[in-house]
């Protein structure tokens, strides 16, 4: 199966997940997007979704899924979103589609977060995909030089305007070892907006597309990495 055959298989197989008569968290990118696909067949079922990116959005409204904004939101069940990494403890580094601050607080306010990936997506330890960091445009430079300090490489992603009108800096060369401390120290570095590592608020279940099918793991499960 190909890669972009194993995003679909999962994004379809979270529909099992949605109640009816409630609102859905939605993600970015294409495993999302598929997702959405499958949304839209039971959107009759549904109140409607809130959405983590305006390309997610318009992708929803283009289906006939309404979308809510989450000022309007008081509860909300479940968040389905891909990740560029996942870990054993289902944390994640996020943010390769730039959606990274909406995509956390979606996470945020969901009771369940459901992690949609392909096995491609699983290592032992983050940090092999570039860590993406949401930062004010004044604060480029400076958050770039505290970045070096930690150990980091950081790239400043050119020609990228993120749906809150900020740049992104992908951080190379980071072995993540304690991913919660790290997602802690990058945050409280003054203009950070958001550290696309999700450790404190990781995935409650991740969904994962396999040459063998669809492997659902829960938080707590202990699975095995054959390869990175
Ligand atoms: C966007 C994200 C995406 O979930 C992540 O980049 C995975 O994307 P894809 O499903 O296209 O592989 O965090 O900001």
């Amino acid at each position: 199966m190909t890669q972009d055959e194993l995003k679909k298989a999962v994004g379809w197989s979270a529909l099992k997940f949605v109640e009816p008569n409630t609102i859905i968290g939605v993600g970015t990118g294409s495993t999302a997007s598929h997702f959405i696909d499958a949304l839209a067949t039971i959107k009759h079922n549904i109140v409607g979704a809130v959405s983590s990116s305006e390309a997610s959005t318009r992708k929803l409204k283009q289906l006939g899924i309404p979308v809510f904004d989450c000022n309007d939101v008081d509860t909300l069940g479940i968040y389905v979103d891909g990740a560029d990494e996942i870990n054993p403890n289902l944390q994640m580094i996020k943010g390769g589609g730039a959606a990274l601050t909406r995509e956390k607080i979606i996470a945020a306010m969901a009771k369940t977060f459901i992690c949609i990936v392909d096995q491609t997506k699983m290592v032992n330890t983050l940090g092999h995909f570039p860590l993406p960091i949401e930062v004010i445009p004044m604060a480029r430079a400076y958050v770039a030089r505290q970045l070096i300090q930690l150990g980091g490489n950081p790239v400043y992603r050119q020609n990228v305007i993120t749906d809150n009108g900020n740049v992104i800096i992908d951080v190379h060369n980071l072995v993540i070892t304690n991913p919660i401390e790290l997602e802690n120290t990058i945050n409280s570095i003054a203009g950070v907006v958001t550290v696309g590592l999700f450790a404190n608020r990781c995935a409650d279940i991740a969904l994962v597309g396999m040459s063998s099918g669809v492997k659902q793991v829960t938080a707590g499960d202990s699975y095995t990495i054959k390869s990175e």
